[in-house]
Formats: structure tokens, C-alpha cells, sequence
């Protein structure tokens, strides 16, 4: 079987008091103790930590970590990218335990974006506690999704399609070149790649599950300071209303509700705009590290 979902992400962070406040204040994520010393760890359902912020010397994407079956799917998924000629690691019981898997295995993709592959997340069974947010989709549609930067995107594509898996869903022609939206379950695209030089995290996603999550996200950027990217705005191709921040370290963060679901195979398609409407973007503010979008 193909990677089932995006399971989690770590990032690497200048300050971790500055996304203390964003995560949990702004996303509205539950903060947990963790079990990786200094880092922030957060949870949105009953999996482990979705997202671990750390504080790094080389901030950015530490990992990307996709869902596969079990343990058979995890060998058979390596045995192919090993035999497309990447070198992988197999996770230690110590490395599991920090992400709280049952196993993984690390490497990195063409553009040199670091993809951990796991399976048996180790579950929690006290209730999710958030308060800003009535809940999150994940379930069959994982996390949410990422958009990669890809130096070579058609050596992206074929990785993640031929190797790993995942099916097209839509292209967009970029300036630079081709933009690929790519699924692996009902969410519309898990994994976007973005024709620039990686490795690099573009944006990340989550959906929320009631408009008015949305809303009151809104709110709380606006009464946090937080700063606005993309205005609200519907996507052409998910479908998704959201809008983006910055981030403290100036990466993009989107959060939507209601985006569509692909139930079985689906034609790709390209489009031409991004957003059907809103989405208006602002440069980031004077003197922050903003990313290009
Ligand atoms: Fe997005």
C-alpha cells in the first residue's frame, strides 16, 4: 500500500517561547509534556504529538513524518526507495520512543526534504482538550497536508508517485515552473511541491472542523498580533476556506475547514488561480524573515 497520511511534523525553531503562544494560543493546539527534552509537543486527536517544535541551530524542517500501514508495509515501501537509490535509516527503539511510533524509517527526498515513514503510533486515550478550536479533521486525512519546496520537481514527483506512492490530483503552471498537488487518501492534496530550492517548508495545513473555527482563528490572530499572509479566501482546487499567517519564523500557516473529499480514483486536472476568491496576499511586516509564498 501507498503512505497513508501525513502523521506529523518536526520543525526546528530560532525560539520556542515565540511559537509557545502561536501553537498554543493562536492554533489552538493541546500542549503535552513530551518526551523530547526542551521541545514543544502538541497534540489534535488521540495520535501522538503532531507537531514538535525545537529549538534548532539550522531552523526549518527537521521532518516530515507519513503514516504507513505496519510494519510489512514499512519494508516493503523502503525496499522501493532504497532501490531507487536512496539511502535510508531505520529508526531506534530510542528514536521511536522519542516520536512515539512503533517504527520508522528516515530519508531524505530529492530536494533533500527530510520524510520519515512510520507506523503504530502509540495512542492516547485521555480526550483532546481544546479550547479555541471545536476539533480538527485528521482521522482518514491525517494531519492536514505540507507544501515542499522541490529543486527538481519532476524528480519530486516521480519519488513521491513512482516510489512512495501518492497520485496527482491537480498541477498549477507556476512562473518557475510546475506546481503538483498530490493525495494519498480523501484529502485532496496531503503533499504539495513547490518548484523552488528545497529543502524547504513552504506552508503547512490543518483543518479545523466548523466554520466558525475558522472565524475565531481569525480573532485571535487579529487580538495576538499575529500577522496576515492571505486573507480568507476559498481554494480552486480543495476547495478549502482559510486563511494564512506567518509564522514566528515567517512560514506560512494556513487554517481551513471544509475541504473537499476525493473519494476513490479521480482525473487530474491543472488550474489556473489558486483561489476561486480572497486569498489576497500581504508582504510580511517590516523587518520579519518572511518566506516567499
Ligand atoms: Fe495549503
Amino acid at each position: 500500500m501507498p503512505v497513508l497520511s501525513l502523521g506529523y511534523l518536526r520543525l526546528g525553531v530560532e525560539s520556542t517561547a515565540q511559537w509557545k503562544s502561536f501553537a498554543d494560543d493562536f492554533l489552538g493546539m493541546m500542549p503535552v509534556d513530551g518526551p523530547l527534552s526542551g521541545a514543544l509537543h502538541y497534540r489534535m486527536d488521540d495520535y501522538p504529538p503532531r507537531l514538535v517544535v525545537a529549538e534548532s541551530a539550522a531552523p526549518g524542517l527537521d521532518a516530515v513524518g507519513f503514516e504507513v500501514l505496519d510494519r510489512s508495509d514499512l519494508r516493503e515501501i523502503v525496499g522501493r526507495v532504497e532501490a531507487a537509490g536512496v539511502e535510508t535509516h531505520a529508526g531506534s527503539a530510542e528514536e521511536c520512543a522519542l516520536r512515539q511510533v512503533t517504527g520508522f524509517a528516515a530519508f531524505d527526498d530529492p530536494s533533500g526534504n527530510r520524510v520519515e515513514l512510520f507506523y503504530g503510533p502509540v495512542l492516547s486515550h485521555r480526550p483532546v482538550d481544546l479550547p479555541h478550536v471545536s476539533g480538527f479533521v485528521t482521522g482518514d486525512q491525517g494531519m492536514g497536508h505540507v507544501i515542499l519546496n522541490a529543486t527538481d520537481t519532476e524528480a519530486a514527483y516521480e519519488f513521491y508517485v513512482g516510489v512512495l506512492g501518492f497520485v496527482e490530483r491537480n498541477s498549477l503552471q507556476l512562473p518557475g515552473g510546475i506546481s503538483y498537488f498530490l493525495g494519498c487518501n480523501p484529502r485532496q492534496h496531503t503533499l504539495g511541491l513547490n518548484p523552488a530550492d528545497g529543502p524547504a517548508l513552504l506552508h503547512f495545513m490543518i483543518e479545523t472542523e466548523s466554520i466558525d473555527d475558522v472565524g475565531k482563528a481569525l480573532d485571535r490572530a487579529e487580538t495576538l498580533g499575529i500577522p496576515m499572509m492571505q486573507s480568507l479566501g476559498k481554494h480552486t482546487n480543495d476547495r478549502m476556506l482559510s486563511f494564512y499567517v506567518y509564522s514566528p519564523e515567517g512560514h506560512a500557516t494556513e487554517i481551513g475547514w471544509g475541504g473537499e473529499r476525493i473519494e476513490g480514483a479521480a482525473p487530474t486536472y491543472r488550474i489556473t488561480e489558486g483561489a476561486i476568491w480572497g486569498h489576497r496576499y500581504t508582504p510580511p511586516p517590516a523587518g520579519a524573515k518572511g518566506l516567499p509564498r
